[in-house]
């Protein structure tokens, strides 16, 4: 199934953040979404996560218009979402985190994200309050991609994560998209993006300024827009 989106118009009351954005990902594929602070990155993921009303644009998901679908619903089409602040509920353990969303307690469903990531079996029973931030980010990443969705949008998900740990992130997401899924992710650090992108999308002021894959664009170029 494929995210066509074409061009997004939204923001915040009169501030007009995405202007005009299209982009769109195919099944087994994965697009990054690049850009400095405050470009309107993760406005971009809200809109097509259903967070955030559009003023103008499309979002088609296998050919049907989802701009009047709320999140649930979104994840129940197979749109999973991960946003970039307030992703763990920190009351909560590790476990009741990751079981949050899940109907079924198919105890087999994380062992590939245990294997790849002891640290969060070993804190299965932890407060996710008492985690690290880059523990948090870690946790959020398992449960999204634990959700087994088709389509998975996370925002930064490698912030303040040990570049080991990030590594193996870019594996999950490899081995999930050769088995069909897709991702769209926000990202800055392109090192990582290197490892899982097809195809990146650079925004400046809420716009497309570059789009292509990451070998066409060239790490240089992708750069100069990332430069404050
Ligand atoms: N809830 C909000 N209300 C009003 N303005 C907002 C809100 N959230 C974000 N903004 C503004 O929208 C603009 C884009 O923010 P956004 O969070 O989309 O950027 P970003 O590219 O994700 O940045 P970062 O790399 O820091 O995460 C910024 O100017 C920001 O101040
Ligand atoms: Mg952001």
């Amino acid at each position: 199934m494929t995210l066509a989106f074409n061009d997004l118009v939204c923001g915040y009351g009169d501030t007009v953040v995405v202007r005009g954005v299209s982009g769109q990902v195919v099944p087994g594929k994965a697009l990054a979404v690049v850009g400095r602070n405050g470009v309107g990155k993760s406005t971009l993921l809200k809109a097509l996560a259903g967070q955030l009303p559009l003023t103008s644009g499309r979002v088609d998901w296998d050919g049907q218009t989802i701009v009047d679908k709320p999140l649930h619903t979104r994840l129940e089409l197979g749109i999973a979402y991960a946003p970039q602040e307030n992703v763990v509920f920190g009351e909560l353990s590790v476990a009741d985190n990751l079981w949050l969303h899940l109907n079924d307690r198919n105890v087999n469903r994380y062992d590939e994200l245990f294997e790849l990531f002891p640290l969060l079996q070993r804190r299965l029973n932890q407060r996710s309050g008492s985690l690290s931030g880059g523990e948090r980010k870690l946790l959020s990443f398992a449960r999204t991609i634990g959700l087994q969705a088709k389509l998975a949008m996370l925002d930064e998900p490698t912030e303040g994560v040990q570049p080991e740990n990030i590594d193996r992130m870019a594996s999950m997401v490899n081995r999930r998209k050769a088995s069909g899924a897709s991702f769209i992710i926000v990202e800055q650090n392109l090192e990582f993006v290197a490892a899982f992108a097809d195809s990146v999308l650079v925004l400046d002021h809420g716009e497309v300024v570059l789009q292509g894959s990451f070998a066409e664009l060239g790490r240089e170029r992708i750069e100069q827009h990332m430069l404050i």
